[in-house]
């Protein structure tokens, strides 16, 4: 039996004092690591890592994260941090309250989008080249503006394409469009975009994904910014902000509040 913080891949949910767990997805935890922070090493940062090895970074170089306040988004930055380095320059896309974190995790520069609408033509205009470009939430106008900051052979790594609403016409719709976005020519010649876009599905993440990710907030690499932590009875409100897609870092529930964070 595990703390049920340890357990998303049983099929069972997770928001339960304690659930059974097959041991092949199970990480010893670090003495040192609360039970709280591991548990806002889920999918998100599964995701993060599968984003940041889906293409090559290279010390110096310069990328853009979209969404950077979120729970993905604060991962990936402090990942691409970690590859690009002290000579390298991250750009992190969010509002502007949320700028201060974005930085805080290891941004250079933050866009805050609602004081620039069209963020494609900011970023060209005020930050370009990039070298690699992180979308963790799926607009496909950024990624359509691309060739005009990305380098020519530059990945767009995508979680895929956010619709407008999760009614079944516009989900079969950004479905669609992202299958014509991985197969279409990228030559521009022959209507394509002009830049690779990259689609990351954290379907399966393996031991290995989930040893990466708790040795590296275990070593200090990365650390989880908490969103909110919601006491057990107010579960439903906690997913509803998280669907808000407005959260700062990670959206945490407490099963029993008796606990501390280590308990
Ligand atoms: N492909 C996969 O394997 C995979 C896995 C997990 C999740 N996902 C998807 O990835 C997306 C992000 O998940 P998450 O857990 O990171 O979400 P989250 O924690 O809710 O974060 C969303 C972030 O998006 C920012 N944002 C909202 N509107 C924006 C805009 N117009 N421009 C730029 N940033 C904007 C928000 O920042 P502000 O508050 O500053 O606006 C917020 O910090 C979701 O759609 C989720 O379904 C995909």
């Amino acid at each position: 039996m595990l703390p049920a913080s340890y357990t998303l891949p049983t099929g069972a949910g997770a928001l339960a004092e304690y659930v059974r767990v097959p041991a092949r997805y199970c990480v010893p935890k670090p003495p040192h690591v609360s039970f709280s922070d591991l548990a806002g090493v889920g999918i998100a940062t599964l995701t993060a890592h599968d984003m940041i090895r889906s293409t090559t970074l290279n010390p110096g170089d310069r990328v853009v994260v979209n969404a950077a306040s979120g729970g993905i988004g604060t991962m990936v930055v402090q990942m691409a941090r970690e590859a690009v380095g002290k000579e390298g320059f991250v750009v992190g896309v969010c509002s502007g309250k949320n700028a201060a974190t974005v930085r805080d995790i290891g941004a250079d520069e933050v866009v805050d989008y609602t004081q620039h609408p069209d963020v494609g033509a900011h970023l060209a205009a005020s930050y370009a080249p990039f070298n690699a470009a992180f979308d963790t939430l799926g607009h496909q106008r950024l990624y359509r503006s691309s060739p005009t900051w990305l380098v020519p052979g530059a990945d767009y790594v995508s979680v895929g394409i956010k619709p407008p609403t999760f009614y079944v016409p516009d989900f079969l719709r950004a479905v669609f469009q992202m299958k014509l976005n991985e197969w279409w020519p990228t030559s521009p010649w022959l209507g394509g975009v002009g830049r690779r876009w990259v689609a990351v599905a954290m379907m399966n993440p393996t031991l290995a994904d989930r040893e990466a990710a708790v040795y590296a907030l275990a070593a200090g690499d990365i650390r989880v910014v908490r969103d909110s932590v919601w006491p057990f009875d107010k579960a439903d409100e906690a997913y509803r902000h998280l669907g808000g897609l407005h959260a700062r870092g990670k959206v945490l529930v407490k099963v029993d509040a008796a606990y501390k964070d280590d308990e």
